[in-house]
């Protein structure tokens, strides 16, 4: 069981512009604004992060980046920095997202890279992690976060691991802009959690396990949220389609009890 405030961040994906960003934040800060026992992180696109940093100064959302490069600077064309995203105010970043992993090729190698270049950075990692459909099916779960975690958090000194907070997304649960989309069952997310946490244990020891936050994503919705919520190894969320309308938002940041 940790310790720390659970944290409950917004991954926005593809969606919204810098005015819509701006129109969603305006009304989600009234919304929150006297919440004081969760962490609010919203990971807009990169191209709303400008607009979402203005808007929540002094106020208690933080801002955070869907993924960035390894490098400070340098010929990488299309490609944005950890020093760039400090620059704008981020203080979180999502790295090793199932999509970017699908999609977009990423493997644990340029995952770990990136780890360590935010850590550097003093940019908070949310880390993705999660089993997909066939994993699940063969029962080859553990086995896939347990690789994912060994091979993303290699060189991760015991120090740095709290610094990180890890989200499990098993990939059957991400919703893909579908509402209906079934989340994991808090007891199926729950043995996910415990997992992983083990393994933090096995790799840094007990203390730094209970001190790491792990946060779960997909299909996290105001009618699930406090449920998942309330098991004792889900240490937040990170919630993608329910996170796009201010309301729904909020109410999931308000599922939350100490
Ligand atoms: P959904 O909440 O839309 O399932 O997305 C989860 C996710 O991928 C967050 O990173």
């Amino acid at each position: 069981m940790a310790i720390v405030k659970k944290l409950i961040a917004a991954n926005w994906k593809m969606n919204k512009t810098a005015d819509e960003a701006v129109l969603f934040v305006e009304e989600f800060k009234k919304l929150v604004n006297n919440i004081k026992n969760a962490e609010i992180v919203i990971c807009p696109p990169f191209t709303a992060l400008q607009a979402v940093s203005n808007e929540i100064k002094g106020g208690n959302v933080d801002l955070g980046a869907q993924n960035m490069h390894f490098e400070s600077a340098g010929a990488y064309t299309g490609e944005i920095s950890p020093l760039m995203l400090k620059g704008i105010g981020c203080e979180y970043v999502i790295l090793g997202h199932s999509e970017r992993r699908e999609i977009f090729n990423e493997n644990d190698f340029l995952i770990n890279k990136k780890v360590v270049a935010a850590l550097s950075h003093s940019l908070k990692p949310i880390l993705c992690i999660g089993e997909n459909l066939e994993q699940r099916k063969n029962g080859k779960t553990e086995e896939a976060l347990e690789n994912q975690l060994k091979n993303c958090l290699k060189n991760i000194t015991k120090n740095q691991i709290s610094k990180i907070n890890i989200a499990y997304e098993p990939v059957w649960a991400i919703s893909r802009g579908n509402p209906n989309h079934k989340a994991a069952t808090a007891d199926d997310a729950e043995s996910g959690h415990k997992f992983i946490r083990s393994m933090i244990a096995k790799m840094h020891g007990e203390s730094a396990a209970k001190n790491t936050r792990i946060i779960y994503g997909g299909s996290m919705k105001p009618e699930n949220a406090k449920e998942l919520l309330a098991m004792p190894d889900i240490d937040g969320g990170l919630v993608g389609n329910a996170s796009l309308d201010p309301k729904s938002f909020a109410e999931i940041v308000k599922s939350v009890r100490l």
